[in-house]
């Protein structure tokens, strides 16, 4: 059983809830993430206590987007923090990129820089009224361009894109949130998701990572969750 490729998000959770989760004696989950609001809140405390004590790979979600000098220095502040996955808006630019990553490769040599393409609060109108973006596909492969041209590590995308980067771009790792159990979808239990598939789905599309949420965070039975999700992942 493998649940390797599950990045669990630790969002919305207190310290006490944290604890009781990572504590559970079936979550084997390997890897889990820490968003803006708990760093903001906690700072590498949190993730140096989490590492520690529950022997856990971070994915920092960070979504650093400034000029380049800025985002570089702030990765330098990274150095000697145990995080192996990183998130960088692409947006910020090409030039932003490969400083993050030439940065990256010196102070957090083990991480992956992970490029955030459009945010999926974004629809398709505000993208227009933004951008005036009208051919959406075509955005996301600009950006997705962006991301290989300046050889990050990968994309976080929805489940819609993930066939778009494994054809153009098949190097770049595919994370993917947007989740959700079967059952969930069919009860239309998405809270603000809305982009969303199976795990077994997003793996079949070409999914390297699945990062899951409340599906597993909230879950009523997170052994019966567990099982089922492990059950996708070792086919
Ligand atoms: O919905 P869930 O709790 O599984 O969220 C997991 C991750 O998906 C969040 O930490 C966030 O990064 C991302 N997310 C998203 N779009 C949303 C809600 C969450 O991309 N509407």
């Amino acid at each position: 059983m493998s649940l390797n490729q599950t990045i669990v998000a630790l969002d919305q959770m207190s310290l006490d809830e944290i604890d009781l989760f990572l504590s559970h004696p079936d979550n084997t989950l390997p890897i889990v993430k820490i968003g803006l609001e708990l760093f903001v809140k906690y700072g590498p405390d949190l993730v140096h206590k989490i590492h520690k004590d529950y022997k856990k790979k971070i994915f920092l979600d960070l979504k650093l987007h400034d000029i380049p000098v800025t985002v570089e220095r702030a990765i330098h502040s990274l150095k000697n923090l145990p995080i192996d996955f990183l998130t960088i808006h692409i947006s910020g630019g090409e030039e932003m990129l490969k400083a993050a990553l030439n940065e990256a490769r010196k102070s957090i040599p083990d991480c992956k820089i992970l490029g955030v393409s459009f945010l999926t609060s974004l629809e398709e109108k505000d993208l227009k009224t933004l951008f005036g973006i009208t051919n959406i596909d075509e955005a996301f492969l600009r950006l997705f361009g962006v991301a290989e041209s300046s050889q990050i590590d990968g994309v976080i995308c929805s489940p819609h894109e993930i066939t778009l980067v494994k054809k153009h771009f098949p190097r770049l790792l595919v994370i993917t949130p947007g989740i959700r159990f079967s059952d969930e979808i069919n009860s239309q239990n998405t809270q603000d998701q809305k982009r969303v598939a199976t795990p077994k789905d997003a793996l079949n599309l070409g999914a390297d990572f699945l990062v899951i949420g409340r599906s597993l965070t909230k879950a009523i039975n997170l052994s019966e969750r567990l099982k089922e999700l492990a059950s996708y992942l070792s086919q």
